[in-house]
């Protein structure tokens, strides 16, 4: 016998299967909320999300300053001017749904505005804050 288990409907049935399962790094923004959450060893707190976002660290720029002081419409990018889509989740379904890119841009954005890495507690308190933002 050869090659019986690349039969047509096995490739088909492996395929769609491929097609329609969501990636592993696929996510919601309250899974990555628990997974900073667990991280940081400390329940997120809104209020401080919302003052470590919206205020500068020894730098040119906050977060709010690319992003808006509320997250629920288009930010500017203080550099080059290049629209961005809102951070908050209920306003741009998108967001916080891959941990991969969240993670990424973190780390990009907290190196520009404070100059390291965010620490867990600081995503989780930012995503908490931009959770509550209702439509
Ligand atoms: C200089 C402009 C700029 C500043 C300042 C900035 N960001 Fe961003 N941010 C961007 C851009 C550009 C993107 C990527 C484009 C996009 O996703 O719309 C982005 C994307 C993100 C994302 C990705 C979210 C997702 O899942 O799609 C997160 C999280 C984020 N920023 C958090 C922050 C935080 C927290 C700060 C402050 C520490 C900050 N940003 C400051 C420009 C900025």
């Amino acid at each position: 016998m050869t090659h019986g288990w690349l039969r047509p409907a096995w490739v088909g049935w492996m395929a769609l299967w491929a097609g329609v399962s969501a990636p592993a790094w696929a996510a919601t923004p309250a899974e990555l909320l628990t997974t900073y959450n667990t991280q940081a060893g400390a329940p997120a707190q809104a209020a401080r999300g919302q003052a470590f976002f919206t205020t500068r660290h020894g730098r040119e720029w906050s977060c709010a300053s690319c992003h808006g002081e509320r997250p629920v419409q288009d930010g500017k990018h203080a550099g080059t001017g290049k629209v961005i889509s809102p951070l908050a989740p209920a306003f741009n379904p998108q967001r916080f749904t891959d941990a991969a890119k969240a993670d990424k841009w973190f780390r990009r954005n907290c190196n520009d505005v404070v100059g390291r890495e965010c620490t867990p507690a600081e995503k989780a308190d930012v995503l908490a804050w931009l959770l509550t933002f209702k439509r």
